[in-house]
């Protein structure tokens, strides 16, 4: 059983997979802070459409190391204490000045500046950010005692099937995945003893903004294709697993990295 009540954080939850999570979560009972980047709007958006009362909306950039620990401990403030981290918050490609994403950067077809900005961007959102957050969580979970008979903590990661399939337009999104789930792994190992369980998901193609110009282009079908369901996942399908996580009975997960794909990608 889970504990009810729980206050969670979940990273990027101002839409797709991290919205998801933050309704299911709330609808099991949670107390959940809502953060964002820069999209308060829709934050409050998805605050509103939340079942239960004790919601919050955090905001800040995760790749600005600066921002995190307010933002975490506004967090904390609101909630009296985090016992489930979700780290959700991730680019995939940087939007570009006048609002369309760029396609990525290829090694064949990116001059080396572009290639050096991009990468830096990513690790710093994607990995190194989720790695800050997860520090000040951490920290407080191990910190501040959560109620009797309760767990310390679950954070759970939210990685990606590039990580192990291959991200040839944007290998720093593919590599800095493939760091979420090394530190969801290694934080698995350092933060049993303690009794916090961390764990990552790995989905392939969700229908979210992120995957939008890839799903609703040319090459869409093919991309659909690749589960022999001839579909991508929804939010609400990543999120079902995020809550099974993030349960206490998820305990014996830590350090799982769970293939979210429709079979799409076999390892
Ligand atoms: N969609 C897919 O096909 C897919 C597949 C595999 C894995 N994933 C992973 O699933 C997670 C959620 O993806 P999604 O598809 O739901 O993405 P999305 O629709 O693009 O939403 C991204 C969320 O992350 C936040 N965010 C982005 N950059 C941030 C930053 N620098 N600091 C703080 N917050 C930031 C955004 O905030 P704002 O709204 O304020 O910008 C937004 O809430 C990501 O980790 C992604 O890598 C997605």
């Amino acid at each position: 059983m889970s504990t009810p009540r729980r206050g969670v954080l979940v990273t990027g939850a101002s839409r797709g997979i991290g919205a998801a999570v933050a309704r299911r979560l709330a609808a099991h009972g949670d107390r959940v802070a809502v953060h964002h980047r820069a999209s308060r709007e829709r934050a409050e958006e998805v605050l509103a459409s939340l079942d239960g009362d004790g919601h919050v909306v955090v905001g800040g950039d995760i790749g600005d190391p600066a921002a995190v620990p307010s933002m975490v401990a506004t967090a904390a403030d609101a909630l009296g204490r985090i016992d489930v981290l979700v780290n959700n918050a991730a680019l995939y490609t940087e939007p570009a000045p006048g609002g369309h994403r760029r396609l990525g950067h290829p090694l064949d077809a990116t001059p080396y500046e572009e290639w050096v900005a991009a990468w830096r961007r990513t690790v710093d959102v994607n990995l190194l950010g989720t790695a800050n957050v997860t520090w000040c969580v951490a920290r407080h979970m191990l910190d501040v005692d959560p109620e009797p008979g309760a767990p310390r903590g679950r954070i759970v990661n939210v990685g990606s099937r590039g990580a192990f399939r291959g991200e040839p337009d944007v290998p720093a999104y593919g590599a800095a995945k493939a760091g979420v789930h090394a530190l969801g792994q290694s934080l698995a190992l350092a933060l049993g003893e303690h009794g916090i369980a961390v764990s990552s998901v790995a989905p392939g193609f969700v229908a979210t903004d992120m995957a939008a110009e890839h799903l609703e282009g040319p090459g869409g079908d093919a991309l659909r294709a690749q589960s022999p369901f001839g579909r991508v996942a929804a939010p609400e399908e990543v999120a079902a697993a995020v809550a099974y996580l993030a349960s206490a009975e998820a305990e014996w997960a830590s350090g799982a990295v769970l293939d979210l794909n429709g079979a799409s990608h076999l390892r």
